[in-house]
C-alpha cells in the first residue's frame, strides 16, 4: 500500500506526490518513459500533458513505428540512451560486445513500496523509519542485450524532495562496457529558465554564478578525481524572476565525491534536458554478465518560494537524512587550530602555551594540524607515516593530548590519509600504492600524490595505522585533509581495458575505509577538508558532519564564500576561524568583531596564535566564545535565511532562527565605506507578525514591524563593519 505513489493504469501514469511537489511521468506508446511534470503539487491529472504528435524534419521515429509524428528525439523523456536516435545528451551510453551502442529501453515493470533502499557502496539520503517515504522503481528492457534499467524515485512524504538513481542490470551472458550511466535525466518543456552554479578556485570556493539557458549544450563539471573547488556538484534551475524569496526554484545536488557533471541543453525546440550524475570523461565500466552497476544518487528539490526556501530544505534533508553519527545534531565544541599560528614550525613544548591560552579563554578543542607525523618540516615528505615525529613529540603524541585534556579541552588530530610522500617509509616500502602510469615519473602537486585507494590492500595499510593511534583513545576529532587533484589515473590492479574504472574505484574506496573508520570509532568528530572547500559535497557529509570551508580565512571573501556554500550546504556542515591579522591569504586588516560575526555565522573557532594576544584582547577572545557558546545551537540547528547578498551589492545579511521560533539571530556586513553613502534597510523574515520581539537592549518590536517596515543598518565609518542582533519573542 503506498499513498505518495498513485499509478493510473488506464492512463498508464505515475504520480508521486505529497502536500508541496507532484512528479509525474508516462508509459508512452511503444514502452517508452515520458516526463510529464515534475513542481507544486497538483491533486490530480487528466492528460493535458500527453506529448503531443508533430513531425518535425530530421526528428526519427522508433525502428518499426510508421508513425513520423511520434519521434524519440523531441519525446520529454526520464532516460535515454545513445545510440537510439534521440539526438539530445544522453542520460547513458553502453556499449555491447559487438562494439555498437544499440539499446531501446522499453518498459517492463515497476515496483513501489515505503520506505528507500539504501545505495549499496555509496552514501545517499535515508529514512529512520519507512513512514517517511516510498519508492517508484521503472524498469525497462533492452530485448536483444538483455540490459535491464531500473530507475529509481524516492518521494519523502514531508520533504519537496526527489531522490533519484539508476542502475543497470546485465542479464546476457556477454559482457558490455558502460561509459556513462548518469544518475537522473530531467526533460522540462520550453520555459525561460536561469541556471545557478557554484564555481570557484582554492580559496575562492562555491561563488554564486547565474546565467540564461540559451540553445547548446552546457556543462558543469569536474574532471580533478574529487567534486573540486572549481565547481561544486549542484545546479539550481530558476524560472523566470525567482530570486532568493520568491519563485520557482529547483535545486539537484549529487551525493558523490568523484568526478561530477550537470549537461544541460535547450533543444531545436526550446525544451531544456538536465542529465546528472558521474563524468562520462574518464569512466568506463566493465559489466559482467549478471552484474548490476548503481549510480550514485541525486536530491532533487522543487521549491515555489525562491532559493532560500530551496536551500532550508537542503538544509534539513542534509542535516537530518544525510548526515550521521553521533555529532549530527550536537552542538559542536569551538576549536583552535594551530596551522596559521605555527604551520609546521612547532613542538609539543611550543605548543602548550598556546593551548593554555586557548583554556583561558573558553575555547573547547585543541586541533593539532598538519606536520606532527613521520619527519615533517615542510609539505615535501612523510604523508603516509602516520606515526608522531619523536623530534616533536619526544614523549609522544599521547603525552601531548593527555596535557590538551588536563587543561580540559579536547583533542583533535589532522590527517591525510589518502596521499603518499616519495620521501616516505611508505614509499620506500609500498612504491607501487602510489598511483601513477607505468614506467613514467609521477606529477606531483603539493609535492604528493594519490595512493590507489580502490586496491583494498592499500586501504589495509592505511587503516592499520590509523587505528593504531585511534585505538589508543585519546583522539576526540579528526580533520581528514585532501591535498591535491587527482593526475595519471591508473591502477596496477586493472588491466589495460579497464582502467577507465579507476576513480570510481577510488571514491568506492574510500568511501568503504570512511565507513570502517567512523563505525569503528563513533566517539571521533570527523571534519573533512581539501585543501579548504575541494571535496565539499554530500557524499562527504553522509560520513563527516561538517567540513573546513575554505583555507581562505579573510573574513570578507569568506562572507561569498559561505553565502554560496549555504545554497546548498546547512551551516552545521561548514567550519569558519578567526584568523590573524593582516590575513595570511589577502593581506586585509578587519576588526575581531568582524572576524568573529563571519566566523560565528557557522561552525565557529579560532586560527592564530592567541598567545600574541594582550589581556584586553584575550577578553574579547573570551566574550566572543561565550557568545558563540550561548548562540551555537540557533547558528547551527536553526532556520538559516540569506537576506543580503554579498555577491550584487556591498553588503552581506543572514538571519538564523531558533527550532522554537523563540531567538532570532541576524549578522549584517557592509563591506566598503563610500562617500554618500546610502541607506540599507535590513527586513527581517519568516518571524510570527502576530508576536513581538525584544531586542538585547530592551526595545520591543512586533515581528510584523521587523518584517514589512526593517530597520536601517549604521551608517559605516570604517570598512569591513558589521553587526550581530538578537531578539527573543516574547509572546
Ligand atoms: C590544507 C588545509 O585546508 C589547511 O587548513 C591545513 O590543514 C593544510 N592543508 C595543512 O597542510
Amino acid at each position: 500500500m503506498t499513498n505518495l505513489i498513485f499509478f493510473d493504469a488506464e492512463q498508464q501514469v505515475f504520480h508521486l506526490k505529497n502536500q508541496q511537489i507532484s512528479y509525474l511521468l508516462a508509459v508512452e506508446d511503444f514502452g517508452l518513459v515520458s516526463h510529464l511534470y515534475f513542481g507544486k503539487q497538483v491533486d490530480s491529472y487528466h492528460g493535458q500533458r500527453k506529448y503531443p504528435r508533430v513531425d518535425r524534419g530530421f526528428s526519427g521515429n522508433l525502428a518499426g513505428v510508421e508513425d513520423r509524428r511520434y519521434s524519440q528525439d523531441t519525446l520529454l523523456r526520464e532516460y535515454s540512451m545513445a545510440g537510439e536516435g534521440d539526438y539530445r545528451i544522453p542520460a547513458a551510453k553502453i556499449m555491447q560486445a559487438d562494439g555498437s551502442y544499440a539499446l531501446n529501453f522499453k518498459f517492463t515493470g515497476f515496483e513501489m513500496f515505503p520506505g528507500k533502499p539504501k545505495l549499496v557502496g555509496l552514501p545517499s539520503a535515508y529514512v529512520e523509519d519507512d513512514i517517511e517515504a516510498e519508492t517508484l522503481v521503472i524498469t525497462s528492457i533492452d530485448e536483444i542485450s538483455k540490459l535491464e534499467l531500473a530507475t529509481f524515485y524516492t518521494i519523502y512524504r514531508d520533504r519537496p524532495v526527489i531522490a533519484r538513481s539508476t542502475q543497470v542490470r546485465n542479464l546476457s551472458t556477454q559482457n558490455s562496457k558502460i561509459h556513462k550511466l548518469a544518475s537522473m535525466q530531467v526533460d522540462f518543456p520550453d520555459e525561460a529558465f536561469s541556471v545557478i552554479s557554484l564555481p570557484g578556485a582554492h580559496n575562492q570556493e562555491r561563488q554564486v554564478q547565474k546565467e540564461a539557458i540559451g540553445y547548446g549544450i552546457k556543462k558543469f563539471s569536474s574532471r580533478r578525481g574529487s567534486t573540486s573547488h572549481q565547481m561544486n556538484n549542484f545546479i539550481a534551475l530558476e524560472k523566470g524572476t525567482a530570486d532568493e524569496f520568491q519563485g520557482e526554484v529547483f535545486g539537484f545536488n549529487l551525493v558523490y565525491s568523484g568526478n561530477h557533471a550537470f549537461e544541460i541543453e535547450k533543444d531545436q525546440i526550446g525544451q531544456i534536458r538536465l542529465v546528472a550524475g558521474i563524468n562520462e570523461e574518464d569512466f568506463s565500466w566493465e559489466l559482467l554478465s549478471g552484474e548490476t552497476f548503481q549510480s550514485p544518487e541525486v536530491l532533487m528539490v522543487y521549491s515555489d518560494q525562491g532559493l532560500n526556501k530551496m536551500s532550508q530544505t537542503y538544509h534539513d534533508l542534509l542535516t537530518n537524512r544525510v548526515a550521521r553519527g553521533n555529532y549530527r545534531n550536537k552542538e559542536r565544541d569551538i576549536l583552535i587550530n594551530n596551522w596559521e599560528a605555527t604551520y609546521f614550525d612547532f613542538t609539543e613544548e611550543k605548543l602548550r602555551p598556546l593551548v593554555d591560552t586557548a583554556a583561558e579563554v573558553g575555547i573547547e578543542m585543541f586541533v593539532l594540524d598538519d606536520g606532527w607525523f613521520g619527519e615533517r618540516d615542510s609539505d615535501t615528505n612523510s604523508l603516509g607515516d602516520w606515526f608522531a615525529d619523536k623530534r616533536k613529540f619526544p614523549n609522544g603524541l599521547n603525552h601531548f593530548a593527555d596535557y590538551v585534556h588536563q587543561k580540559g579541552l579536547k583533542f583533535g588530530l589532522w590527517m591525510e590519509p589518502e596521499m603518499i610522500s616519495i620521501d616516505s617509509n611508505l614509499y620506500r616500502e609500498h612504491p607501487d600504492f602510489l598511483m601513477s602510469y607505468p614506467e613514467r615519473i609521477p606529477a606531483p602537486s603539493r609535492s604528493q600524490h594519490l595512493l590507489d585507494l580502490g586496491r583494498k590492500e592499500v586501504r589495509e595499510n592505511i587503516l592499520t595505522q590509523l587505528s593504531a593511534i585511534f585505538d589508543e583513545g585519546y583522539v576526540d576529532y579528526v580533520k581528514w585533509d585532501m591535498n591535491r587533484s587527482l593526475s595519471e589515473v591508473f591502477s596496477r590492479q586493472l588491466t589495460s581495458d579497464n582502467q577507465g574504472e579507476t576513480l570510481h574505484r577510488y571514491i568506492l574506496g574510500l568511501y568503504e575505509l570512511l565507513e570502517t573508520l567512523i563505525t569503528k570509532y563513533p566517539a571521533i568528530l570527523w571534519e573533512g577538508c581539501s585543501g579548504g572547500g575541494g571535496r565539499f559535497d554530500s557524499g562527504i557529509l553522509h560520513y563527516m558532519p561538517q567540513s573546513w570551508t575554505s583555507d581562505d580565512t579573510d573574513a570578507v571573501e569568506r562572507l561569498k564564500i559561505q553565502y554560496g556554500t549555504s545554497l546548498v550546504y546547512p551551516p552545521s556542515s561548514f567550519t569558519s576561524h578567526v584568523s590573524a591579522i593582516p590575513n595570511h591569504q589577502t593581506g586585509r586588516n578587519i576588526s575581531l568583531n568582524t572576524r568573529g560575526n563571519t566566523a560565528m555565522s557557522s561552525v565557529f573557532g579560532y586560527e592564530l596564535d592567541l598567545t600574541t594576544f594582550t589581556a584586553e584582547e584575550k577578553q574579547a577572545v573570551a566574550k566572543q566564545v561565550a557568545l558563540y557558546k550561548d548562540i551555537r545551537k540557533v547558528v547551527q540547528f536553526g532556520k538559516f535565511t540569506r537576506l543580503k547578498n554579498p555577491f550584487i551589492s556591498n553588503e552581506c545579511a543572514w538571519q538564523f532562527i531558533s527550532q522554537e521560533q523563540t531567538e532570532v539571530l541576524v549578522f549584517a556586513f557592509k563591506i566598503l565605506t563610500q562617500g554618500q553613502e546610502p541607506f540599507s534597510l535590513l527586513k527581517l523574515t519568516d518571524l510570527d507578525p502576530t508576536k513581538h520581539y525584544k531586542t538585547e537592549n530592551g526595545t520591543i518590536f512586533g515581528g510584523d514591524e521587523l518584517m514589512n517596515l526593517g530597520f536601517y543598518l549604521p551608517q559605516q565609518t570604517e570598512d569591513f563593519s558589521s553587526w550581530m542582533y538578537r531578539f527573543t519573542r516574547i509572546d
